[in-house]
């Protein structure tokens, strides 16, 4: 069954702890909390204390993005913040292993995020140090743009890359993701959707817009 991780970005924060006990109603599967620092991306989000505020709100997984320069400082904090999985891009990185050794030493699962101009072949050093391959489908900043579609094939040839290993990561795809975009998607070997605006922007809430997306993905 692909899961849904609910990217919160374009919730209503003026009720955060209604929207996500909307979200829990809904049958979401997992949290999705965008960080972003203004550097690594064009755009400034949430940081650890909106991790923690989520945790006391929900015990749904949290599932930690970032979009930050040196994310090997901050590892902790997310991890204490209540983070279920840490993700953090490949690009930029080049003590990767180490910052993915530490999310698992401090018993949260690790992610490894190829923005949409890294190539699928890059994961193959780390594929067997993480347990979820997040793919951009649109470029890392902001929720609501359009779905690229090129990342396909990547999606294909990453699911074929997985097969081959031996400990079988998740495959997260993030961006753009609506009713219209979501059955290429899942054909092509999504485990785990992330969709924000396309639930959040429903005029008909929050259990109506999941209960449409769950009807494509079937
Ligand atoms: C973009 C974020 C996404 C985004 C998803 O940088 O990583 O999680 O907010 O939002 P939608 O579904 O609106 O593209
Ligand atoms: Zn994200």
């Amino acid at each position: 069954m692909v899961k849904i991780s609910a990217s919160i970005l374009n919730a209503d924060f003026s009720c955060i702890k209604d929207q996500i006990y909307a979200l829990e109603q809904a049958g979401i599967d997992w949290l999705h909390l965008d960080v972003m620092d203004g550097h690594f991306v064009p755009n400034i989000s949430m940081g650890p204390f909106i991790i923690e505020t989520c945790r006391k709100i929900s015990h749904l997984p949290i599932d930690t993005h970032l979009m930050i320069s040196k994310p090997e400082l901050y590892i902790e904090q997310f991890a204490a913040a209540g983070s279920s999985i840490i993700s953090v891009h490949i690009e930029n990185h080049p003590n990767v292993v180490r910052t993915l050794q530490r999310i698992r030493d401090l018993k949260c699962k690790a992610g490894i995020v190829l923005n949409p101009g890294t190539p699928p072949e890059s994961i193959r050093s780390v594929i067997e140090m993480v347990d979820l391959i997040l793919v951009m489908t649109v470029n890392p900043g902001f929720g609501g743009q359009s779905f690229i579609k090129s990342q396909l094939n990547k999606i294909v040839k990453l699911k074929q890359i997985i097969e081959t290993t031996t400990s079988k990561p998740a495959l997260e795809i993030d961006g753009g993701l609506n009713k219209l975009t979501l059955p290429n998607v899942v054909q092509s070997g999504a485990d785990v959707l992330v969709i924000g605006s396309a639930i959040f922007s429903n005029k008909s809430g929050i259990k109506k817009s999941v209960d449409e997306l769950r009807e494509v993905i079937k």
